[in-house]
């Protein structure tokens, strides 16, 4: 018999009107990898926060090995077992790794009245090689690491005291797949030490390949619990959306024709780190994916067509009628017509303290002002729009963007450049983290953003999504092109893969 490490009985949270969790019971076994998983805003972040600690359930309670849990904060859950990655970023700015990684537990290094800070880097550094990372030093600044490594300080801090369950909360899409093996290593470390792990992913063949157990939540109810024999793509997408989806999302045609017309031309862009002397033409009405690793540099590439970030040598020209503009900053390419969604949404894309209304309208402000006045009469319908087209779950357009859910965040943030009508978009990872109705809804709405004759580049991590979607697939690695594919959408992903590794 496997030993039950947590059970949650009857467990409901609600914010407000809104019923995030109900009456949820469920048990986490020892020696088991549980997925969990359901729709964007179905309740997995709410209750892997009640179960770390970070918000207290509106009503059920909780057992820890037979034992009433009941964390009054994460750093007591952790004390007590418990540690969770969080979806969002989770490390505290402008302090030290080595402060980030013993944020609340500095009295464990105290010489008299004061901190051992001597000790505490030395801990750091103990933490660190204990999940196999030695890439940085401890007393570095958490500001000059990548997204990447900021999420590996995370599960330095979360492993650091042998957790009895660790809970991942859809972190493995935003890394590379160095930091994937990190998480993957340590997740199977803790299984074979008997231990209970909760990893929650919209990837559902991440699940199948990495877990022994799948749970579904929808709405906030558990519907199900699958073990690793009953797993299968197809039974798993049934009990989320609740009817039988079809597998096929992309778009049915084969034809990659596109018109002569180029909307944007890149050319011999460098950069200090990694691009070297990138040639690119985005033609008019076509869909250019992008793919590769994620350090291949690809992200960087749309950071700098876009004009957030300035390369060493080589332009970025949008083609215009009767004149070209060049780019060399984010709010110029606002003006002209040019959308960017950020693979870090938290940091690139949103405005987190403010409404949904007021997010999806920031960069259509011009298009719905006269005389400097926003006004209602067209903002609130063209917030209606995006909000009804992606189905984003909150309650009003006047709630503030931090209570939604992390995927209904990333279709905010799309349905800003949605409403914006846009000529070019470059989007980086603009399915990552969304669930896999919305991501249907999403290739649909690109494919007819196509149709209507505008231009984009899909930067991707997903080869299907690239060959189910592209006109054109660049495949980049080590910073430069390695091969162009037309459009075929029997290309098959491993005739993909050897151009990037
Ligand atoms: N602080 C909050 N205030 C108000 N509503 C909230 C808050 N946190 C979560 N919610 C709501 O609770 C519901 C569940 O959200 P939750 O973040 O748990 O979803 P999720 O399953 O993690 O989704 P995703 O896959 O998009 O990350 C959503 O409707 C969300 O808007
Ligand atoms: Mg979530």
């Amino acid at each position: 018999m496997k030993e039950v490490v947590l059970k949650v009985e009857n467990i409901c949270k609600n914010f407000g009107p809104t019923k995030a969790l109900t009456d949820v019971t469920m048990e986490f076994y020892g020696g088991e990898i549980c997925g969990l998983i359901g729709e964007n805003g179905s309740g997995k972040s709410t209750l892997s926060s009640v179960i770390a600690g970070i918000q207290p359930p509106t009503s059920g309670v909780m057992y820890k090995h037979g034992e009433r849990y009941l964390p009054v904060n994460p750093v007591d859950g952790q004390k007590k077992g418990v540690a969770m990655i969080v979806q969002e970023a989770g490390t505290i700015p402008n302090i030290s790794i080595t402060d980030n990684i013993f944020a609340g537990k500095e009295q464990f290094f105290l010489k008299g009245p004061f901190v051992n800070k001597k000790a505490m880097q030395q801990a750091a550094k103990e933490a660190l090689d204990k999940i196999g990372v030695d890439r940085m030093d401890p007393a570095d600044n958490i500001n000059v690491l990548s997204q990447e490594d900021k999420k590996i300080v995370e599960i330095a801090r979360a492993l650091d005291d042998d957790p009895e369950l660790l809970i991942v909360d859809e972190t493995t899409t935003a890394l590379s797949v160095y930091g994937r093996d990190i998480i993957y290593a340590n997740m199977r470390r803790m299984r074979d030490e008997g231990k209970a792990v909760i990893i929650i992913s919209h990837d559902i063949d991440e699940i199948m390949a990495q877990c022994d157990s799948v749970v579904v939540l929808r709405d906030g109810v558990k519907v199900g619990r699958l073990e690793k024999e009953e797993m299968n793509g197809r039974a798993i997408r049934n009990m989320m959306v609740g009817r039988d989806m079809s597998e096929n999302y992309y778009r049915e045609d084969a034809d990659g024709a596109v018109s002569e017309e180029v909307v944007l031309e890149a050319s011999d862009i460098s950069t200090e780190k990694v691009l070297k002397g990138i040639d690119l033409k985005l033609h008019k009405g076509e869909i250019l994916g992008i793919g590769g690793l994620t350090e291949s540099g690809m992200h960087e590439l749309g950071r700098i067509l876009y004009g957030i970030e300035k390369p060493i040598k080589g332009k970025v020209v949008l083609k215009k009628r009767d004149s070209d503009y060049k780019i060399t900053n984010p709010w110029g390419s606002v003006k002209h017509g040019i959308g960017y969604v950020s693979k870090n949404r938290d940091v690139e894309a949103l405005l987190l303290t403010t409404t949904i209304r007021n997010n999806i309208t920031l960069a259509s402000l011009k298009k719905i002002s006269r005389g400097g006045f926003v006004s209602a009469a067209k903002e609130i319908p063209m917030v209606q729009e995006e909000i009804d087209r992606l189905s984003i779950k909150c309650n009003s357009m006047y709630s503030n963007v931090n209570s939604l859910s992390g995927g209904n965040k990333q279709k905010v943030v799309f349905g800003k450049w949605l409403a914006t009508g846009a000529d070019v978009l470059i989007l980086d990872c603009p399915t990552r983290g969304v669930d896999i109705g919305v991501k249907s809804a999403m290739y649909s709405l690109i494919e007819e953003l196509k149709n209507a004759g505008k231009s984009i580049i899909m930067i991707s991590e997903e080869l299907a999504e690239l060959i189910g979607m592209s006109d054109r697939i660049l495949i980049m690695k080590d910073g430069q092109f390695t091969k162009e594919f037309p459009r075929n959408p029997d290309l098959k992903e491993h005739d993909i893969i050897n151009y990037m590794i």
